[in-house]
């Protein structure tokens, strides 16, 4: 079966990046057409639309969508499309590499974030020059939504269980359904949970992230604490991440546009080519994806390196020192 894979590699190093994990995803010679489009501030300064009709369609119909990133327009571009693929969990593994300097060489953690809802719920108002406000929608359904893929998920990759990252002490009602929703599901499940209040796992992650594992959290906490633990292992050159709905996915790296290095030909493509590993496996290509993963662990370990990580290669070397692998 022939899968659809919408490519937007948008601005910025995403048209570095995005060209770079074609030339592996072609090396696999698998089933898959690639249907490109726009988005970002390019295409908005040229026809003042972030993201085009026709782009959040191929997107809400390809089986998968591969991203880059967008610019300013970010929000404008990235939020409409993680809702056309009906994404309810942003999975982002935090992963220190071998070899690779991280500031936590021991850091395997994997945050599953609410993706929908919580503080990015979207409705806020300015009620007076002075006050504005911020209306924070959590539900037993999104919450069970994600706890039943993180029981899944758990249980697909040999895990004894979650930790639930909550603030649930102080927002007693909106992180306390989430909590005991989220709880409820994993002992229906029977998997395993911890329980660790935000704060206390910034902290804690830092002293050792060996105490955690998979950590399920609502969607602002999920990214402010998925980038904490970019730092912990080398940097967003090296992050993936998944918006993965019912039936289908998005993909993209963590990162942004790099305006400091766009152009230059140097960005880091791991994480843009991890991210499509995690693609591959969502398309059920399980094999095809571990190769990927071990062709980018051991470029990583061996070189060449790009500048971010204290090399001097471009952006083609790495590729194609990741396609030979393969
Ligand atoms: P950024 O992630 O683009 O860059 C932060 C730093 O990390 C820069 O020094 C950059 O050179 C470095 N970096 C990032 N990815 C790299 C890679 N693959 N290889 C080597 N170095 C890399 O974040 P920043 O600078 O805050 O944002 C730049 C633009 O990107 C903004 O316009 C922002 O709105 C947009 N953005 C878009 C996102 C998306 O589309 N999902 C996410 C984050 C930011
Ligand atoms: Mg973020």
């Amino acid at each position: 079966m022939t899968h659809e894979i919408a490519v937007i590699p948008g601005d910025g190093i995403g048209q570095e990046v995005v060209p770079a994990t074609l030339e592996v995803l072609e090396a696999l010679d698998l089933d898959l057409e690639f249907v490109h489009a726009d988005a970002g501030d390019a295409v908005a300064e040229e026809t003042g639309e972030a993201l085009p009709q026709e782009t959040y369609d191929l997107a809400a119909s390809a089986d998968a969508t591969l991203f880059g990133a967008a610019g300013e327009t970010a929000a404008d571009v990235i939020l409409p499309l993680r809702n056309a693929v009906d994404s309810f969990v942003n999975i982002r593994p935090a992963k220190a590499y071998p070899g690779i300097d991280a500031v936590r060489p021991e850091t395997d953690l994997v945050f599953l974030r609410e993706n929908t809802e919580g503080v990015y719920s979207g409705i806020e108002d300015r009620l007076t020059e002075d006050v504005a406000t911020l209306t924070r929608v959590v539900t037993q359904s999104a919450s069970r939504e994600l706890a039943e893929f993180a029981c899944e998920y758990v249980e697909g990759t040999g895990r004894d269980g979650f930790a639930i990252a909550h603030k649930a002490n102080v927002m007693r009602e909106t992180d306390g359904l989430f909590r005991d929703t989220v709880a409820a599901v994993a002992e229906e499940n029977g998997v395993e949970t911890d329980e660790v209040l935000i704060d206390a796992f910034a902290t804690r992650v830092c002293l050792d992230p060996t105490q955690f594992d998979v950590i399920v959290c609502p969607n602002l906490a999920g990214d402010v604490l998925s980038d904490l633990a970019a730092g912990l292992v080398g940097g967003l050159g090296l992050l993936p991440s998944a918006n993965v709905g019912s039936d289908r996915g998005l993909f993209e790296p963590v990162h942004g546009t790099a305006p400091d290095i766009a152009g230059d030909g140097v960005a880091n493509p791991a994480a843009t080519i991890v991210s499509a590993a995690m693609m591959l496996e969502f398309l059920g290509y399980e094999e095809e994806a571990d190769a990927v993963h071990d062709a980018v662990e051991t470029v990583l370990e061996e070189g060449p390196r790009t500048p971010d990580l204290g090399g001097d290669a471009s952006t083609d070397d790495v590729t194609a020192a990741v396609v030979d692998r393969l």
